[in-house]
C-alpha cells in the first residue's frame, strides 16, 4: 500500500487552468497539490494561441515575476479582411478594452516559476489514473509516478484541469461526454523568422479560404491558413506555403522568411455534460473545447478557475456551499457565450468545402453587416476582449 497524501485541493493538470487555480487558492491560504503526466519542459514547450483577454492579463500581471506587460504586446484592434479590403475593429474606441499578444508557453513559464518559488507541490511525470470517492466528502486522485509507484492523494475537493482527454471528466460523467460539433477544416500553422506583416492581427476571408496573420515578436511570426483537417504538415514546400498564404490575404503583401515550425490543428466545439459532481469539478479544456478562431481557449480556462476559486474559498474556509452549488451554471453561461463567439468567427470567416454561390454571397453580406455597423463591431470587440468577470 502506498501512503496517502492529504491536501485541501487536488488539481490534475499543470496547464494554465491548474496553475492559475493553485495561485488563486494559495492567495486565500488554501493548500493544493498538482499532478501532471508531462515534464516541466514539455509543459513549457506547448505551442498554443497567443491572445489574452484584458481580464486574463490583469490577473496574470498580479503573479510575481510575470512578464506579461514587459514581453507581451498590447493590441487595441484587429483587421477583418475580405474582398481585398481591410476593415479595422477598434477595440479601444468601441469598448475601452484591449487584448495582449503573449504566447501561452510564455505565460506557462511565468506561472510555473512563480508557483515553484512559492513552494507549490507540483508532481511532474505523474499520471492520474482514477478518481475515487466522487460521491463522498473526501475524493481521491490515484496516480502513477514516473518510477511506476502509486500516488494516492486525498482532498476536500478534486479539480480536473487535465485537458481534452480528461480522466476527471470521465469520473464525473462516464461515457456521456457532452455536446459537440466537428468542422470540415482545420488550420495549417507556421512559425517563421520574419518581420511583422502588419501592426495588428489580420483575419482574412478569401475565396481560397481563411488565413490568420498573427505575430510572436519583432522577428518571429505566427500564421495560419485553413486546410483539410487530415493534411500532412510536411507535404508542402516552403514556397507552396507562402503562395497559399499570400493568395489568402489579397491586397496585403506578407513579409516572408524561413519557416521553422509547422503543425495542423483540428477544430472542434465541445461542452461537457457535467462540470461538477459533488466535490469534483472540471475546468478548461477538460470541460470544453472551442475552435481556435478568436483565441478563447486559455481565456475561458482562466474564467472557469476565477469563479471556482471564489466558490472553493467559500466552501473550504467558511463552509458556505452556495457558490459551489451555483458554479457550474455560472461557468456554463460564459462558456456558451464563448462557444457561440468562436463558432460565429469561424463560420463567418472560413469557406466550407462544397459551399454554393448563395453561401458565399451571404457570408460577404454578413461580413459587411458587421464592419459597417457600430453595433456589429461593438459585439465583436466585446466578445474578443472578453466579458468582465463580475
Ligand atoms: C492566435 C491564435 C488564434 O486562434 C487567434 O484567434 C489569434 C491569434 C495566435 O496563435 O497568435
Amino acid at each position: 500500500m502506498s501512503p496517502t497524501v492529504r491536501t485541501q485541493v487536488a488539481i490534475v493538470g499543470a496547464g494554465p487552468a491548474g496553475l492559475v487555480l493553485s495561485h488563486l487558492l494559495a492567495a486565500e491560504g488554501i493548500a493544493s497539490i498538482i499532478v501532471d503526466a508531462r515534464s516541466r519542459e514539455d509543459i513549457e514547450q506547448t505551442i498554443r494561441a497567443g491572445i489574452l483577454e484584458q481580464g486574463t492579463v490583469d490577473l496574470l500581471a498580479t503573479i510575481p515575476g510575470s512578464r506579461v506587460h514587459s514581453v507581451g504586446m498590447r493590441h487595441d484592434g484587429i483587421e477583418l479582411r475580405f474582398e481585398g479590403a481591410g476593415h479595422r475593429i477598434d477595440f479601444h474606441r468601441l469598448v475601452g478594452r484591449s487584448v495582449w499578444l503573449y504566447p501561452q508557453h510564455e505565460a506557462l513559464r511565468d506561472l510555473l516559476a512563480a508557483r515553484l518559488a512559492d513552494g507549490q507541490d507540483i508532481r511532474f511525470g505523474t499520471t492520474a489514473t482514477a478518481i475515487e470517492g466522487v460521491d463522498g466528502t473526501r475524493p481521491r486522485v490515484v496516480a502513477t509516478d514516473a518510477a511506476g509507484g502509486v500516488v494516492d492523494i486525498e482532498a476536500d475537493f478534486v479539480v480536473g484541469a487535465d485537458g481534452s482527454r480528461s480522466v476527471v471528466r470521465h469520473a464525473i460523467s462516464g461515457p456521456h461526454a457532452g455536446l459537440f460539433r466537428e468542422y470540415p477544416f482545420g488550420w495549417f500553422g507556421i512559425l517563421c523568422e520574419a518581420a511583422p506583416s502588419a501592426d495588428e492581427l489580420i483575419y482574412s476571408n478569401s475565396p481560397d479560404g481563411f488565413a490568420l496573420i498573427s505575430q510572436r515578436s519583432a522577428t518571429v511570426q505566427r500564421m495560419y491558413f485553413q486546410c483539410d483537417p487530415d493534411a500532412d504538415p510536411h507535404a508542402m514546400s516552403e514556397r507552396e506555403i507562402w503562395d497559399e498564404l499570400q493568395r489568402r490575404v489579397p491586397g496585403t503583401e506578407l513579409v516572408e522568411g524561413p519557416i521553422f515550425q509547422r503543425d495542423v490543428l483540428r477544430f472542434r466545439s465541445f461542452v461537457a455534460r457535467d462540470l461538477r459532481a459533488g466535490r469534483v469539478a472540471i475546468v478548461g479544456d477538460a470541460a470544453h473545447t472551442v475552435p481556435p478562431t478568436g483565441a478563447k481557449g486559455m481565456n475561458l480556462a482562466v474564467a472557469d478557475v476565477v469563479l471556482l476559486a471564489r466558490a472553493l474559498e467559500a466552501l473550504l474556509k467558511r463552509a458556505d456551499a452556495s457558490l459551489i452549488d451555483g458554479w457550474a451554471d455560472a461557468a456554463r453561461a460564459r462558456i456558451w457565450k464563448a462557444q457561440h463567439f468562436s463558432w460565429w468567427m469561424t463560420s463567418m470567416l472560413h469557406t466550407v468545402p462544397g459551399a454554393t454561390d448563395f453561401d458565399r454571397a451571404r457570408q460577404l453580406g454578413e461580413l459587411r453587416t458587421v464592419v459597417e455597423s457600430e453595433a456589429g463591431r461593438t459585439y465583436l470587440a466585446e466578445a474578443y476582449t472578453g466579458w468582465p468577470l463580475g
